[in-house]
């Protein structure tokens, strides 16, 4: 891309206000950073970032007002403003020369030049400045041959890595989210600091760390960015469970297939099957407690048994400390943590009515996540297996719907409720209300009864009269009574 070129790019009002500041205050003024990685990537930024020799703050309210935007939201602390205009986010900083000190990252600043700025960014891609001021107006300013890098599709940092890392040990984190992102490789050097500063992650807050995370997950292929994370030993620094995942093990003849390559497998084909960031975090944590359930048995070779309960308890430890959300989002996670094998187990065995009847109720409205997850899960390197489970899914997926349209199980409501086993045989809360209610919902998974008011109410007095209850209430009592308008075909299919 030609450097004259640039101008189409800064051709709008809020640069065109900005240039015309800057011409008036005089100060050299670049648009730097993403925005302009992102104009030779082709892709749209609408956070810009621009630097000013001089005063961001000042430079900010200029702009505002000659735009006469209202808002400028002033960060004194950092030297940083930032406007609001459309759906554009601007920021504008002083030009800052930094120096870090080794234990922290909150830097020393001076005021510095453009250049001084430049120098003390991320990577090469990161560090190209388009000047706004009217003399030199759509200049490209990129003294590390940053455009070269991108077309070469290289990721490399300004300075010596091991200056740029250790000022900021995050992007180390960035380093390997944009490889995986973007599909860069990362130049040797670069590369080689990565491991070299992999302990200074240690200064880092968490919630940073996995937010890069969170974005390489995120990415159309995240397995790169675990692959690069774990060569370089980051991913030891705060994930080391899943570190614990590679690796064979061996007696005799009998080996195990490796759970790191495979779960970042499985994590590949649910990226290409869901955006989704949880989906896709259960796919990360399907198979976690594998390494701590790992045994071999004499006769049957290598098991991990149970793996699925013991990491659906690992779950909340790992999302603690990760600074993940300790909500619904967390436990949908562990609910496909736990039910990963059961779509598998079920198409293995005959496809019983009654154990895809208990599937749904289980899984409730994350079936269909869970059967995303269940197909990924099939790695094997046998054809003919995958074909027959993948033909076996279909099969399940076929009985899902069908049972679900029949009997309505996905969000199950019990037809009868406590309350009316209290009042049909007048008894007060207590094991036996549980017991009925319990054996009515077992009775329907199991479809020897449907999901229905009627069917549900006799097997109450039944269960009722096998524990000595006499019902002191009639049917037509208890409907009157709760208002229900039930005919006589009707389920709470309704
Ligand atoms: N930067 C840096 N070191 C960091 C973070 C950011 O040097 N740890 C610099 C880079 O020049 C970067 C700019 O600040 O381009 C803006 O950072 P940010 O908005 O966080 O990221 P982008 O590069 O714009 O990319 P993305 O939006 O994908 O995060």
């Amino acid at each position: 891309m030609q450097v004259s070129s640039m101008q189409q790019y800064i051709n709008n009002k809020v640069f065109r206000a900005i240039s015309e500041v800057a011409g008036q205050i005089n100060r050299p003024t670049y648009a730097i950073g993403g925005f302009v990685r992102d104009i030779f990537l082709g892709r749209v930024s609408t956070d810009i970032d621009i630097v000013v020799q001089g005063s961001g703050i000042e430079l900010a309210q200029l702009v505002a007002k000659k735009l006469g935007v209202k808002r400028v939201n002033v960060f004194k602390r950092f030297g940083t403003a930032q406007l609001k205009v459309g759906d554009w986010e601007v920021e504008f900083v002083g030009a800052r020369k930094e120096s870090y000190s080794s234990d922290s990252r909150k830097p020393i600043v001076e005021d510095g030049t453009i250049e001084d700025d430049q120098r003390r960014r991320d990577f090469t891609m990161n560090a190209l400045g388009i000047s706004l001021h009217p003399h030199t107006l759509g200049q490209l300013i990129d003294p590390f041959n940053g455009v070269d890098d991108i077309s070469n599709r290289i990721i490399r940092t300004p300075l010596d890595p091991n200056q740029t890392f250790s000022d900021d040990p995050l992007r180390m984190m960035r380093a390997i989210r944009f490889a995986t992102q973007l599909r860069f490789d990362i130049e040797a050097n670069t590369y080689r600091a990565l491991s070299v500063n992999k302990e200074r992650l240690k200064i880092i807050s968490v919630e940073r760390i996995t937010d890069e995370l969170n974005k390489i997950i995120l990415s159309k292929k995240p397995s790169i960015g675990f692959m690069l994370l774990e060569e370089t030993g980051l991913l030891e620094q705060f994930f080391p469970e899943f570190v614990a995942l590679k690796g064979v093990d061996k007696v005799k003849k009998h080996n195990h297939k490796d759970n790191f390559y495979h779960t970042l497998q499985v994590l590949d084909n649910v990226a290409e099957k869901s955006d989704d960031l949880w989906l896709r975090w259960a796919a990360v944590l399907h198979d976690i407690a594998k390494p701590v359930t790992k045994k071999y048995v004499k006769g049957q070779g290598w098991t991990f048994h149970a793996h699925e309960f013991v990491g659906k308890k690992m779950v909340p430890g790992i999302f603690r400390k990760l600074k993940l959300p300790l909500n619904e989002k967390m436990r949908y996670v562990q609910k496909l943590v736990q039910l990963h094998l059961r779509p598998i187990i079920l198409s293995s065995d005959d496809v019983t009515d009654s154990a895809v009847r208990r599937l749904l109720f289980d899984a409730g409205d994350h079936i269909d996540d869970l059967m995303i997850l269940c197909e990924a899960d099939i790695t094997s390197k046998n054809d003919a297996k995958v074909k027959r489970y993948l033909a076996n899914f279909k099969l399940v997926r076929k009985k899902l719907i069908e049972i679900e349209e029949k009997d309505a199980v996905r969000n199950f409501q019990p037809p009868i409720s406590g309350e009316i086993i209290m009042q049909v045989f007048g008894i007060a809360p207590s094991k036996p209300v549980g017991s009925i209610k319990d054996s009515i919902k077992e009775a329907i998974l199991d479809g020897k009864i449907s999901n229905d008011f009627h069917e549900a109410y006799d097997l109450m007095l039944q269960l009722g009269n096998a524990q000595g209850l006499k019902p002191q209430k009639s049917k037509e009592f208890i409907l009157n009574q709760a208002n229900l308008q039930v005919s006589s075909d009707s389920s709470n299919k309704e």
